[in-house]
């Protein structure tokens, strides 16, 4: 199957991007045709640093391979170097509804927080994902809860144009994960762990330190009951840590709610940090690593543009014929 999935190149990647989306596409990449991508035109929709952008892009590349994601398997990729991306983006906005995109929650919330600087692109971020989802005749787009709208927005688009101008794309179907669809802020939890919060106690970044790591969990809010369940609407809080908890250590929420049933939130925190710190310790290694062999980041994601370009000219060539462009 056709796998296609991305991630914005704005701030660091914190656990939720990881649980969300990465860890699916290790699954993926072994039996399946993975593009995974680093989404930069997204990421210039709010104000932005166009200095360091570059940075911030290589900086992704380098999470994707420390995560473990093969380069001889998947097509890692940069959006911007396909210009197909821009161009079927605005083809699509003629089936696009504007309606549709005003009742995006994403939508709504950064035009809020942006106010001042709201431009047209983020209306019309949408249609740009459902581009990149469609450009490539994608299954499946493993993401995080938060991206479930816009992907049923891609297929939406996608049967409005299959009708209109005869079969071109296929429909795309959003998978998301069990456990960690939606991990919360660990300092306000019944609001998502988010890579743009100011307050960086709020995440778990992939390259914490230790110490940060320790710092951030036991500062984590929790409640005043005196034991630890789950009840994600009562105790988001800690239902959130034991979500972190059972992810990490592979088993299920009811095990780990046995296990830590007789426990202080003291004890508890002390030992997600150290699993925490265990676990997330072969990325900050990798990371070292690669961070010393910029050519080879780069000669990957040229490799990548290559691959992935020869797909997107003929999807192109089809949508152009299919709408009748000169
Ligand atoms: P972005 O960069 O905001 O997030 C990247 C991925 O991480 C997931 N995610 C989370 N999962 C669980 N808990 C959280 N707290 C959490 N926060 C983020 C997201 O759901 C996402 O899977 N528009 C997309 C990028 C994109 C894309 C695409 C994705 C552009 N084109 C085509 C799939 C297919 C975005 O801004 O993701």
């Amino acid at each position: 199957m056709r796998i296609f999935s991305g991630i914005q190149p704005t701030g660091s990647l914190h656990i939720g991007n990881y649980f969300g989306a990465i860890r699916q596409w290790l699954d993926f990449q072994h039996n399946n045709e993975c593009v995974f991508c680093v989404v930069d035109l997204h990421a210039i929709t709010v104000p932005y640093d166009a200095k360091n952008l570059p940075n911030l892009v290589q900086e992704k590349a380098i999470v994707y391979l420390a995560a473990g994601l093969d380069p001889e398997k998947v097509i890692i990729l940069v959006q911007s170097s396909i210009r197909e991306h821009t161009e079927l983006c605005w083809l699509l906005n003629t089936v696009t509804p504007l309606g549709e995109l005003y009742r995006m929650t994403q939508y709504k919330e950064k035009s809020t927080k942006h106010k001042k600087e709201e431009c047209a692109g983020l209306l019309n971020y949408p249609i740009l994902m459902a581009a990149d989802i469609l450009l490539y005749d994608t299954e499946i787009v493993p993401v995080g809860e938060d991206q479930k709208q816009h992907v049923e927005l891609a297929r939406d688009i996608a049967r409005r144009f299959n009708s209109k101008f005869g079969e071109t794309f296929v429909l795309p179907k959003v998978k998301l994960p069990k456990e960690g669809a939606r991990i919360m802020s660990l300092t306000e939890p019944t609001k998502k762990m988010s890579k743009s919060e100011a307050d960086k106690k709020s995440s778990i970044s992939l390259f914490d330190s230790p110490e940060e790591i320790r710092k951030k969990i036991k500062s984590a809010v929790t409640d005043t009951y005196k034991t630890i369940k789950y009840d994600k609407n009562k105790r988001p809080g800690v239902s959130n840590l034991l979500t972190i908890y059972a992810i990490l250590s592979d088993r299920s929420i009811k095990e780990v709610e046995k296990e830590m049933k007789e426990k202080s939130y003291k004890v508890f925190k002390e030992e997600l940090a150290e699993l925490l710190v265990e676990k997330l310790e072969p990325f900050r290694r990798k990371r070292e690593e690669l961070l010393s062999r910029e050519v080879y980041v780069r000669e990957i994601l040229k490799q990548g543009e290559n691959r992935a370009r020869i797909i997107a000219e003929a999807k192109i060539a089809e949508v152009r014929k299919k709408m009748g462009l000169y």
